[in-house]
């Protein structure tokens, strides 16, 4: 295991084994159950190598060659990589790649378009927007006076018909486009057709599909989008934290709402780790991947439909599954809960027009492991068997350790 075979990592067993047990115990659990969290996924040890390294030390307020701190000769040259490789990925003229979060991406993003008190139209929480996108808990939604729209509640699809119309009655200043939780595509060229009506700015909120973007599996909001913000550790399969893409027209503004604005000094590890994110990404067997993904997901979602679940949408374009378990006498959170104790992890979600909770799971992790097909047939079974009562427990555990065992995320070194 990594934790035992890095000579770091024998120095934390040596230095605290406290510690290190929790390093090993998540280890464990993540090698030996399903990860089916939609917005996770494995990095690759190079990543883990980068996340780990001695950048880790290094203040470095500002940006390249107009640092507030000595010594970033050698960072700078980490930073220039991840912009430059960014900003090829995915067709952008300017990309940030400080953001220490998608929330703080998308707070940046406000901050280049936005003054308090604008309103801003976009996917309400219920219907599957992020926390950023108004809730009254968050910035946002105190900040920002947001108007929500919403999916069709008998297709599951966004209704851009209402988008329209409450874009020409409340006039927003920015038109959010983006969600945790909606399975399709997003069809960006309508909303940029709609913000250009009323004269908004329209902000991508991709921290979900900008994984599938990167490997070709889903259409780029970058030429459509004023302002792109993404995670790079979901699909994209980097360490966790932002980046934002924009026109060239906007970098300014841009870079300036992210450091000094919102953020001060840049984690230089996890920017020198998003650029070796973003080098594996632009390989041809990250296509493969992104494809894959999606190949997997579209068999786990009519495999759970098959079996009785109510799928969102019918299916899905992505790497994300959205269900409502009742048909099979659960709800969403007791759901959640059985699965887990049977090794399968997932997250619960809000269903839109329903009051009732739902279940939310993507396929970017056991893809990562190399589970194809064949197995997310298995897991849809496994899945329904387990909320219908009829596997109990401990057998379910075991098919889910044998199934999680089969495919090592971070196999032993050999030797
Ligand atoms: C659409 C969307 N925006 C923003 C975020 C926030 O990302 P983070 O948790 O890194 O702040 C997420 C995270 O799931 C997301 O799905």
């Amino acid at each position: 295991m990594t934790v035992t075979r890095t000579p770091e990592a024998d120095v934390l067993l040596r230095q605290d084994p406290e510690l290190a047990e929790v390093l090993l115990g998540e280890l464990d659990r993540q090698s030996t159950t399903l990860q089916l969290i939609a917005a996770e996924n494995f990095t690759s040890r190079a990543v883990l190598a980068a996340l780990g390294s001695p950048l880790a030390n290094k203040y470095a307020e500002g940006y390249p060659a107009a640092r507030h701190h000595g010594g970033c000769e050698i960072v700078d040259v980490a930073e220039r990589i991840a912009v430059d490789r960014a900003r090829t990925l995915f067709g952008a003229d300017h990309a940030n790649v400080q953001p220490h979060s998608g929330s703080s991406a998308v707070l940046a993003a406000y901050a280049a378009l936005l003054r308090p008190g604008d309103t801003v139209l976009a996917l309400g929480l219920p219907h599957g927007g992020h926390l950023t996108h108004g809730s009254p808990a968050n910035f946002s939604g105190r900040w920002f006076d947001f108007v929500a729209y919403g999916v069709d509640a008998e297709s599951g699809l966004i209704d851009y018909e209402q988008v329209r119309t409450l874009a020409r009655t409340h006039r927003p200043k920015a038109i959010v486009c983006g969600s945790i939780a909606y399975p399709r595509h997003i069809d960006h060229a309508l909303f940029r057709d709609i913000a250009d009506e009323v004269g908004a700015y329209l902000i991508a909120d991709a921290a979900h599909p900008i994984g599938l973007v990167a490997g070709g599996a889903a259409p780029n909001p970058v030429p459509y989008a004023d302002i792109v913000c993404a995670t790079t550790h979901k699909v994209l399969r980097g360490p966790r934290g932002g980046m934002l893409l924009c026109g060239g027209e906007l970098a300014e503004r841009v870079d300036r709402a992210v450091f000094p604005f919102t953020q001060g000094g840049a984690q230089m590890h996890t920017v020198a780790a998003k650029a070796v994110a973003f080098g594996e990404a632009a390989m041809p067997a990250f296509t493969l991947y992104a494809h894959q993904v999606v190949d997997n997901a579209r068999v786990l979602a009519a495999g759970l439909a098959a079996e009785g679940l109510v799928v969102t949408t019918g299916g899905t374009d992505t790497h994300l599954i959205t269900a409502d378990p009742a048909p099979l006498g659960v709800d969403g959170r007791t759901a959640r809960g059985l699965l887990a104790a049977a090794g399968m992890v997932l997250d619960c979600c809000a269903l839109p027009h329903a009051h009732v909770r739902g279940l939310r799971l993507g396929t970017a992790a056991v893809t990562t492991q190399g589970m194809r097909e064949t197995e997310m047939a298995r897991i849809a079974v496994l899945l329904a068997g387990v909320l219908r009562g009829e596997v109990d427990g401990a057998r379910a555990r075991a098919e889910t350790r044998e199934l999680a065992e089969a495919f090592p995320p971070y196999p032993p070194y050999p030797g």
